[in-house]
This record gives C-alpha cells, structure tokens and sequence, in this order.
C-alpha cells in the first residue's frame, strides 16, 4: 500500500462533463463515479512522452506491464502478474485461403491467443491483474463482482493473490467449472437464481450495503486501461493495423478500450483509425443484433443507440455472453457505427463443427465464446463485410479449460470395441471434408 497520494503520472476525466479526478483513491472515495454529474464513465490520462512507445515495441514483453509508463499505477513492486497480455498474434493462413477459394477475396487473417494467457486462460485477465496490483496499492481489502463466469474466475485468482477478498455473483446458469474455480481459491460465490441482469442488481445492492467497491462494468476504467494494451500490441506485432475486429460480444468492453488506446496514441500514430468492429452474438442471446438490425431498417434515427430490447432470461449454450440487458448497447453501437462495423449472429447450432474444425486446422481447441468468434467470420464472409485487401484480426477469447462441458461434445471419432477386429487404422485427412462440410452445411 502507498500513502502519498499526490503524484503527476495519471488522472481520470469525466467523459459526461470533463471533471478531473486526480487518481484511483479519490476515485473510489467518490464512489467510482463522477462528483459533479454523477457518470461512472471516466478515462484515465498520463502525463507521459508517447514518443518512447516505439521503443518499447521493440522489446518483447513478458506480459502487458511491459506497457508500465502507461497504465495506472504507481510502484512496480505492486504488480500481481502471471504472464497475461504476452500473447502471439497468429497467422492463420488456412482461413486466408478458404476466403480466396469461396469468395476470391486476398485477405490477411490472424486471431489473438487470449487463450495463452498465464492467469486464467481468458482475455479477462489482463483487466483482473492490473485490478489487483492497483488495489495492492491503494490498500483495498473487498471487493465485488458481477460476472458471467470468465471476469469473475479471473477477478478471484488475481484478487486472491493480492490478498484481496471477492465476492463474486454469478447468474444460475453460470458454468460450474467457474463457480468451482472461484470458490477452490478461497473467494466467496453467490450464485443467484436469476439471470445476469439478476445478479448485477443483487451485487449492486451488496456493494451498497457493505460499502464494498464493486466492478463499474464495460466503462470501468481499470478494465478499459488493461484491455487497451492490445492496441500497443498489435501496432508491436502485425505490420499493418487491422482493418477489420471480430470479437465474441457480450458488454463490449473489447471495443471500448481499443477505441480509447487507439484515441491515446492518436498524436503519434495519427494514421491509426478503429478497425471495423465485427461484433458476433448467439442466435439464442442477441439483443445487440437485434437492435442494430433494427435500427438499419430504419436507417439510423436520431437516438438509434438507445433503442434495444432486454432478453430476460437467456437460453444460451455460451452462458459467458449472455448478456440480455446490454447497458452499454449505446455506446457501442456509436463505436459500430463509426468503424464502418456491424452486429452478426451466429447459430449455436454450429458452435461445435466451428470448435472440431479449428481443433483439427490449428490444433487449438477454444472454449465456446472463441467458437462465436470464429463462427462470425464465417458469417461476416458470407454477408459481405470483409473486403479484398483487409487485414482481419479476430480475438479468441478462451480456450477450452473453461468450459470442459463444451470441449466433451467434441469426440466424434471414437468406436466402441471389445475386440482387435473392431479396429483398423485411419487416415487423419479423411476427418477434414466431414469437419468442413458439417460446417458450411445449411
Ligand atoms: C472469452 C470471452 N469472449 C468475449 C467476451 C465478451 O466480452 P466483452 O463483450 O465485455 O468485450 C467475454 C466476456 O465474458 C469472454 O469471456
Ligand atoms: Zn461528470
């Protein structure tokens, strides 16, 4: 913990109304919101000479502390880290041809590895580390958390190692390998009988009870400043920025923060534009889709972004995204809308042949909410939004450990034998017309 409180590396502005607070203890004395217009939804700036980040891109980073003069947090010796953040940006060459074979289209494709990450294997824990170190510093002992599963297991581990206790509030169909992790951590779960919507207003009201900090979100800056990491990542590790960002959705944390590093850096990389944000939801959790469908119909009214409908209750096989009451609709759908993007839907009914093909391709299994992911290039190639010439990144968010439930629906080539006539060799390449065609298949 650090008492001086006074210190010039960063500050928090309002986005509402320009207010300044002057670090993270004033920030949460004031309730993690602003004191003058009462919005959760302030940016952190630095005092910092941006100039040195091409130099740090020519180092390889251990993790996304390799970006330390521009994060929020004072000391050095208070990370909490576990490799989170060093992970490849991968070519995956076989999609590059699959797209020029079908739709002839020269494009480049990568996908980001969140699955490598040393923490918890999610695109979470970036977020849960810089959390943990910054509340190391600050001398915050509980904290509280609303959670579809990934954020939460991260949030606990991170936390856990900080010596920081959190309650954790899961919705009933919260996949039970979290909760299991979670609570193996020694962090208390609530698992509310109800969905996501639920047990943000239950955490909501413990927060408020307790005087317990809790997480603000999609907006919350500790969250947004990690994430945004990412932008000085790809500008280190792809030669051309991309154009196009396919992303599993659920609050949309993922754009937000791309929008902010891609803002922060604007002056030295003024060529630097968002991508188009691609953001893929379930046939069975879409209100983001749906809204944005709607609003295309209508041809974008006035005040479009406020107009979404809430799905109570979801039915969905990828519980992590589903988000029925998507709050941050408004603010994503501007960021959409600006990148030239869109909102896609997928169906859950593929989500494994998207899973068994990429296994087989790349011998990377993902976790379901990366298979969504996957799925909207399909989908995004099928409806026309990836161009010739586009360089297309889409950020697999999990790998399988998180979801073994999903990983198990995977076996399809098994035989059940009770003798050695049952078995004869196969050949691998066979598998890959009957992954494919399971695949394209209607
Ligand atoms: C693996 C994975 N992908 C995507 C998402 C969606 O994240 P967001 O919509 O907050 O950017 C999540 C959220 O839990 C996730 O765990
Ligand atoms: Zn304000």
């Amino acid at each position: 913990m650090l008492r001086v409180k006074i210190q010039h590396k960063y500050y928090l502005t309002c986005t509402q109304c320009g207010y300044v607070t002057p670090n993270f203890w004033t920030w949460f004395d004031q309730n993690q919101q602003c004191p003058q217009c009462g919005s959760k939804h302030s940016e952190v700036w630095y005092n910092r000479r941006y100039q040195r980040l091409s130099r740090i891109f020519k180092r390889k980073p251990d993790s996304f502390w390799h970006y330390f003069p521009f994060l929020p947090l004072l000391r050095r010796r208070h990370i909490i880290s576990r490799g989170e953040g060093a992970i490849p940006v991968e070519r995956w060459s076989f999609l590059e041809d699959f797209a020029k074979k079908t739709y002839d289209l020269d494009i480049n494709v990568y996908v980001y590895r969140n699955d490598l990450n040393g923490g918890t294997g999610t695109f979470k824990d970036i977020a849960a580390s810089l959390a943990a170190s910054l509340f190391k510093e600050l001398g915050i002992n509980q904290y509280c958390i609303a959670s579809t599963g990934n954020s939460a297991t991260a949030y606990a581990k991170y936390l856990s190692m900080a010596n920081v206790n959190c309650s954790v509030f899961m919705p009933e169909d919260a996949i039970k390998t979290s909760e299991a992790t979670i609570s193996s951590y020694g962090q208390q779960v609530f698992r509310v009988m109800g969905d996501y919507a639920k047990a943000k207003e239950i955490a909501a009201n413990y927060a408020k009870i307790y005087n317990i900090p809790m997480s603000t979100g999609n907006i919350d800056p500790i969250r947004v400043e990690a994430k945004k990491t990412m932008v000085f990542e790809w500008l280190r590790q792809m030669n051309k920025f991309p154009d196009v960002y396919i992303q599993a959705v659920s609050g949309g944390t993922g754009p937000i923060a791309i929008d902010k590093g891609i803002r922060e850096i604007k002056h030295v990389y003024p060529e630097l534009n968002n991508p188009r944000f691609l953001l893929v939801q379930t046939d069975k959790c879409d209100p983001m889709v749906q809204a944005w469908e709607k609003a295309t119909k209508a041809g974008f009214p006035e005040g479009f972004e406020k107009d979404y409908p809430v799905i109570d209750n979801p039915q969905s096989d990828v519980p992590t995204l589903a988000t029925g009451n998507p709050a941050s609709y408004p603010i994503i759908a501007r960021l959409v809308k600006a990148s030239g993007g869109d909102f896609l839907r997928m169906r859950e009914s593929k989500l494994l042949s998207v899973g068994k093909m990429m296994a087989y391709e790349k011998k990377v299994i993902p976790g379901p909410a990366s298979a969504v992911a996957m799925a909207g290039f399909f989908v995004a190639l099928h409806k026309n939004r990836i161009k010739n010439g586009d360089t297309v990144l889409i950020n697999l968010g999990e790998g399988p450990n998180r979801a073994p439930y999903f990983l198990e629906q995977m076996i399809y080539t098994s035989h059940n034998v009770s003798n050695v006539e049952d078995c004869t060799p196969h050949s691998m390449d066979d598998f890959r017309n009957q992954l494919w065609k399971e695949l394209l298949d209607d």
